[in-house]
């Protein structure tokens, strides 16, 4: 089997490393920050993964013991070892920003230890047109030719966070090259973990922007939802049991409203095609309008607490149930959940939020949910997640503020309208 070197050990590269590993290649992975490197060597990791029901933590300590999976930070040394090299480090966007800065310098490290005969294949989520412009040349500065002396090519990374794995083998891969024998040994590098069909395009164009196009349109597709929802509301209908009976119409498919929209992939999507797109004198007013939409839930969701607050919001309590980017993750990257903790925060209230999957640290964290629930005013179900109750509501109601009368912003659709009124609280939804 060959050896691959992975750069990258987050949400898709550590998963992606150990599907390589579990199939039996020798697999070096590469990553920058030095206390998540230590936390694999150790056999340490917070990702909610598993494959047939073996947890991600058991086959990481299975593949390091076996010696086949070796994180690092040593990218010459990785490189020395691996003919097979795959880049699954982000393009991170802060305020609207892209920041090509791990992808280029990811290429450097490549560049100074490529071999002849390498093989590279990017899979991050790229600017249209990102690995033609920027990766090849820098690759190029190895002295080495893409095409004659290196093979590159790119592919798409479409996995969800807690089915990685599952995903790497099932969903279909989309593969460009920069020539056919690039092309051929990256889909049997692939093939290796992917048993779905690999689609070949004709350019990296090709793929950079299916890829983006993809995010976008579910960002759009929950956009509409979220507006679907306002009115809905308005009209005194629950947008949950509208989107369950428009969805027996065999050619729709809504998305079901939320939050929001977090976590690293949808979010930042836009900003991929919004540079090229002014360069290039193109208007992209629907998508720019969708982003805005989803970036207005968090807000709503705050006003739909601070309006049912019995005392003015420097004495209010609130507590917030799940606060990672969708249900059932660990991940918080742009979560919705804290943007709607901010407003609220900045309206002066005060927020205890409880979640028992999110690792990251917050002030407003707490370690329970009758920690979050005590004195409380009201309480926000912004997540759902394994250990987190939305039934039980009438041991809860003890545990509120004694003022006025209780209340839950249910944005998931999983308290039970006739328990929470039961139990004395008023339920708002989205
Ligand atoms: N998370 C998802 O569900 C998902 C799904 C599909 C595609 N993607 C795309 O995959 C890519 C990775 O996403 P992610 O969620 O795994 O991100 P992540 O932030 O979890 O992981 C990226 C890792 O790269 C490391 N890194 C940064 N610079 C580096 C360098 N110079 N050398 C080595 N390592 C470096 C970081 O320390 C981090 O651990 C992104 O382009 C993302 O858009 C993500």
């Amino acid at each position: 089997m060959p050896d691959v070197c992975v750069f990258g050990l987050g949400f898709v590269g550590l998963p992606l490393a150990l599907s390589f590993a579990m199939r039996g290649c020798r697999v070096v992975g590469v990553d920058v920050d030095q206390a998540l490197v230590a936390e694999l060597q150790a056999g340490v990791t917070h990702h909610l993964e598993s494959y047939q029901g073996t947890p991600i933590q058991e086959i990481l300590r299975r593949e390091l013991a076996a010696g086949r999976f070796r994180p690092t930070t040593d990218a010459a040394a990785a490189m020395a070892a691996c003919d097979n090299i795959i880049v699954t480090v982000g393009v991170p966007v802060e305020d609207g920003r892209h920041d090509l800065g791990p992808v280029l310098e990811v290429s450097r490290a490549i560049a100074a230890g490529l071999k002849p005969g390498d093989l590279v294949i990017v899979r991050s989520t790229l600017i249209p047109g990102t690995t033609r412009r920027d990766v090849l040349p820098v690759l190029e500065q190895s002295g080495l030719k893409a095409g004659r002396d290196f093979f590159l090519a790119y592919s798409s990374e479409r996995i969800a966070e807690g089915r990685a794995f599952h995903e790497f083998e099932h969903m279909p891969a989309a593969l460009a090259g920069l020539d056919q024998a690039s092309a051929e040994r990256a889909a049997a590098l692939l093939s290796i973990v992917t048993k779905a069909e690999i689609t070949l395009a004709s350019s990296f164009e090709v793929v950079e922007m299916a890829k983006v196009m993809e995010n976008i349109s579910r960002d759009v597709d929950i956009a509409m939802v979220n507006e679907f929802a306002r009115f809905a509301r308005a009209m005194g209908v629950d947008i949950f049991e509208v989107v369950r009976v428009a969805n027996t119409h065999l050619r729709v498919n809504l998305l079901t409203p939320g939050p929001g929209v977090g976590g690293y992939c949808l979010p930042n999507a836009l900003f991929y095609l919004l540079p090229r797109a002014r360069e290039l004198g193109v208007e992209l007013e629907l998508l720019t309008t969708a982003r805005r939409v989803n970036d207005a839930v968090p807000s709503h969701v705050a006003g739909l607490a601070l309006r049912n607050l019995p005392v003015p919001p420097a004495q209010a309590r609130l507590a917030v149930l799940g606060i990672a980017m969708k249900d059932y993750s660990n991940d918080d990257r742009v979560s919705p959940a804290l943007a709607a903790i901010r407003v609220l925060q900045e309206a002066g209230c005060q927020v205890r939020a409880y979640d028992p999957a999110v690792p990251t640290p917050h002030p407003f964290k707490v370690g329970s949910l009758e920690e979050a629930l005590s004195g409380a005013h009201g309480v926000l179900i912004l997540a759902l997640q394994e250990g987190l109750p939305t039934r039980g509501l009438a041991a809860w109601r003890p545990l509120m503020a004694a003022d006025g009368t209780p209340f839950i912003v249910d944005t998931r659709n999983a308290v039970d309208r006739a328990e929470c009124e039961a139990a004395g609280f008023r339920l708002e939804t989205l």
